[in-house]
């Protein structure tokens, strides 16, 4: 088994907007390893959120190679990505993106439903990480019946939903209250110590406090490492 997870080479991904070249990632080399909670800071428009769309396979690189877990992203064709996706990556998304006609329960059933797995198991498993939330009172309440740090839950209990190998989440705390943010820093620390590789992106000193390592983004680039 190899020791990097994820390894990056010489990868750029640039926008066109108005006949105007965005980079917004810009040469970036990174290799994460396996079962290691990476931390990503970084100004707003710095690339963030393209570095992990480009690993989770939701955007293509213009230029550079992604490995992820042995496969290289390069040679996936649609149907390869989705699975890739639905097996390998866990995603946690700022907006919490959940489906607003659907209940807690059904949001969070989704990724096991597209994995086509048995339906009795799922929604055992769905209860499980729900109860682990603190959610076993909201599994029929819908989205606008929830706030924030719970809406972020049930994003958390769907990103786990298909034990994915690498958890990806996107500012989990930027709009919660100190005691939501530290209940999410807990439950980060949890998957880390599940042995899941964990790609942070955070301003929140109390969420990559665990940090094996913190990188900042700066115009796309790399610009700093510590520890
Ligand atoms: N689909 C797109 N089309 C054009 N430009 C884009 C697109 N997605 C991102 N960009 C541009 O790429 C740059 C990096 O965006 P990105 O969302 O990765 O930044 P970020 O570091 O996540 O910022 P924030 O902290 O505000 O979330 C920005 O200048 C943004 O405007
Ligand atoms: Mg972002």
């Amino acid at each position: 088994m190899a020791t990097n997870i994820i390894n990056m080479n010489n990868v750029s991904k640039t926008y066109l907007k108005n006949s105007h070249v965005v980079k917004a990632v810009d040469n970036v080399d990174l290799s994460v390893k396996r079962g290691e909670f990476l931390g990503i800071m970084g100004m707003s428009g710095s690339g963030k959120t393209t570095l992990i769309n480009l690993i989770a396979g939701f955007d293509t690189p213009t230029s550079g190679k992604i490995m992820v877990d042995g496969f290289d992203l390069s040679t996936f064709n649609d149907e390869q990505f989705s699975q890739f996706r639905n097996k390998k990556i866990g995603m946690v998304f700022q907006q919490f993106n959940l489906i607003r006609e659907f209940n807690v329960l059904q949001n969070v059933i989704v990724p096991s439903i597209i994995a086509n797995k048995d339906y009795s198991t799922i929604v055992e498993i769905a209860r499980r990480l729900l109860y682990e939330q603190g959610l076993e009172a909201r599994l029929f309440h819908y989205p606008n019946e929830l706030s924030g740090g719970e809406q972020q839950k049930v994003g958390i209990a769907r990103s786990l939903m298909n034990d994915p190998t690498i958890v990806l989440v996107d500012e989990p705390t930027a709009n919660l209250d100190r005691k939501s943010a530290e209940k999410i820093a807990g439950m980060l620390e949890g998957m880390h110590n599940n042995g899941k590789t964990l790609i942070v992106i955070s301003h929140d000193q109390n969420i990559l406090k665990n940090a094996n390592r913190v990188i900042t983004m700066e115009y796309g680039q790399l610009i700093h490492s510590t520890k």
